[in-house]
């Protein structure tokens, strides 16, 4: 069977989060907010495309021994072009899918055996956004489109939801490749800061 379709790795059978497709680097993030962050809290992770860096926080947070509450939101329909060079990197998958990869996403989490821990919203982020009370959400992180406008509006809807003491966070804080990132961040989140390897961070003190 073929575990990840339209990727380069689709004859790769799905067991661990490191066979899956993605672009996670921020695992030393996740171990950070496990740690940090009581039983009891919420993540929300915004832009899982097939769930490697999702089935990673879910393979933390089961480690942990902790009771976290772990949410991923996508559209399941991509991204599209992006980038400098406006490569439409998950059009394949989606493609693949007859248009949405959410079948695969599902079906990683269920490899992984994470399914009945990740809580999987196949939707917009703003409109998914609108589903919490404002100060509900431990953590959230941002991976989803990375233009200026994108995530000025991730930014934005999401910030809200931040309980006291929680952190807003997101992917490619590098200015050469994702400008819209960081003016969008610098704009909104001044005190926000660079994280991890290339993550951005805001604290809510
Ligand atoms: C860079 S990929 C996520 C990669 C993933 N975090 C990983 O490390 O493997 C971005 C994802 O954001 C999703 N996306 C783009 N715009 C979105 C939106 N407005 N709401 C929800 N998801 C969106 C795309 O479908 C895509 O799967």
């Amino acid at each position: 069977m073929l575990s990840n379709p339209g990727t380069p790795e689709a004859d790769v059978p799905v067991r661990r989060w490191q066979d899956i497709p993605g672009w996670f680097t921020w695992r030393d993030a996740q171990e950070e907010a496990v740690a940090h962050f009581p039983a009891g809290s919420t993540f929300v992770e915004v832009g899982n495309y097939l769930g490697r860096s999702l089935c990673s926080l879910a393979e933390v947070v089961s480690g942990s021994g902790k009771t976290v509450t772990v949410l991923g939101v996508d559209t399941c329909r991509g991204s599209g072009p992006e980038g400098q060079r406006g490569v439409n990197a998950h059009g394949p998958a989606v493609d693949a899918g007859g248009g949405t990869f959410a079948d695969t996403l599902h079906r990683n989490l269920i490899s992984c055996g994470y399914a009945d821990q990740v809580l999987l919203v196949v939707g917009d982020s703003e409109s998914t956004a609108r589903l919490f009370a404002d100060g509900a959400l431990t953590w959230v992180h941002i991976d989803a489109r990375h233009d200026y406008d994108s995530v000025k509006a991730d930014i934005t809807a999401w910030q809200p939801k931040i309980a006291p003491g929680g952190w807003l966070s997101g992917d490619d804080y590098i200015p050469a490749a994702w400008p819209g990132v960081v003016a969008a961040v610098d704009e909104l989140l001044p005190r926000a800061r660079p994280w991890s390897n290339i993550q951005w961070r805001w604290v809510n003190d």
